[in-house]
């Protein structure tokens, strides 16, 4: 746990001292987004929409959260989403594994990682590989193998994503390389944050910014914009594609970036044991709702034939129970543990946990909720027109 003085108390405040602590490019891009950031902020802000029901006596005396998430057991419903953790912290995502470890739960590693999924999976042993379609169905197999390999226990396709670059607010410069020339045209960034940069020197590294997963055997790591160029060279998946993949990888299989009840339907037609509810945090195409809005419509298209998994928005134990009162199995979560990374390294992960897992049960007992598996949308109060969905 973090000491007194680093501790924190909400995700409000890590993002705070994110914002202090990092430099300004990194903390941009981190907070990422797409064009007039309408998605982004609504994926947080839809969550104050849905009020809660509570009662007052007969209350649980304890709460129970443990379930099970594409077959392994977790202590409450929240997994680390994927996120390429670029130069947030020397130790990246293998400290995020840890952290996800003592709290036992999964991590989701993605495959524009900074640190390997060999390295990861070492500390957690709840590791599931996240990918998107690049390169040929032989080179996707191949990293899909290394992954199982290394003790991946599932494989997570992300579909969304539409090669957006603008921002209204400007996007960071991110170099290809931290090599002198990117080094010295940082500088006055670094010098601004000094305590970011002094963890890199007391670790004996420079943020690395090369996706190591995406490494062919033999091969060195491609550079993060290498790997991105050959992503965007890639022909566009076809559900057969994602069906295919499904049948070579032998063990659960997850699809994310869902909002459509269609594409629920499709999943499900292609095999899938989970999907996420997912706009990718409102950083692909805007003006797509909150996924909270989608989820009771992608619940009630396919809720009884695959997991239902949420992600977006989520900062708070509420927001957990919210979803899962609207038939979330468990939720993703990512600029939460990235702000608490930034803010505190590990212990800053688990501070951010254990506020998630303390929210949860408070919520539970203002509801007279016994366990997550008793939440129902009863629970809530849901304005009309919520969903902004037509039926599905
Ligand atoms: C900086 C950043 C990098 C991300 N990288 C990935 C990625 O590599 N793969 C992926 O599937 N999703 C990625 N995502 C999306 C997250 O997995 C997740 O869908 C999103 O962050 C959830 O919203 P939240 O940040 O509000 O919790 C990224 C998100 C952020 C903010």
């Amino acid at each position: 746990m973090a000491s007194s003085k680093e501790w924190f108390e909400t995700v409000a405040e890590a993002q705070r001292r994110a914002k202090k602590r990092l430099p300004k490019s990194v903390y941009l891009a981190l907070v990422a987004g797409a064009e007039q950031g309408l998605t982004l902020s609504d994926n947080v802000n839809a969550f104050s929409e849905l009020g809660l029901r509570p009662h007052i006596a007969d209350l649980p005396r304890t709460r129970d959260q443990a379930t099970t998430v594409l077959g392994q057991d977790i202590s409450f419903p929240v997994i680390i989403s994927p996120t390429g953790v670029q130069a947030v912290h020397p130790e990246g995502e293998v400290a995020v594994a840890r952290a996800a470890a003592a709290a036992d739960t999964a991590i989701g590693l993605s495959s524009f990682a900074s640190r390997s999924i060999e390295d990861v999976a070492a500390v957690n042993p709840k590791t599931f590989f996240q990918m998107y379609w690049v390169g040929s169905r032989e080179v996707i197999l191949a990293r899909a193998e290394r992954a199982k390999k290394a003790g991946a226990k599932a494989l997570i396709i992300t579909l969304d994503w539409t090669f957006a670059t603008r921002r209204d607010w400007g996007s960071p410069l991110i170099p290809e390389r931290l090599d002198l020339k990117a080094m010295l045209r940082f500088a006055p960034e670094g010098i601004m944050r000094p305590r970011w940069l002094l963890d890199f020197a007391r670790a004996g590294r420079l943020p690395d910014l090369t996706t190591p997963n995406l490494a062919l055997p033999g091969q060195p790591a491609p550079t993060f914009f290498g790997a991105y160029g050959e992503w965007m060279g890639t022909p566009l998946p076809t559900w057969e594609d994602i069906a295919w993949l499904r049948q070579q990888w032998d063990g659960p299989f997850a699809i994310k970036g869902i909002i459509h009840p269609d594409d629920a339907r499709r999943a499900v037609d292609a095999g899938a044991t989970a999907i996420s509810v997912s706009n990718h945090g409102g950083n692909n195409l805007d003006g797509t709702p909150a996924s909270i809005r989608a989820l009771p419509g992608v619940v009630d298209a396919v809720g009884d034939q695959v997991e239902v998994l949420l992600d977006g928005g989520i900062r708070r134990g509420s927001d957990v129970v919210k979803a899962l009162a609207l038939g979330a199995k468990a939720v993703l979560v990512g600029r939460a543990y990235l702000w608490g990374m930034a803010a505190g390294g590990e212990a800053g992960v688990s501070n951010v946990l254990q506020i998630l897992r303390s929210g949860i049960d408070e919520a539970l007992l203002g509801l007279g909720r016994a366990s997550i598996h008793e939440l129902v949308r009863d629970d809530l109060l849901i304005p009309e027109g919520f969903t902004r969905m037509a039926k599905p």
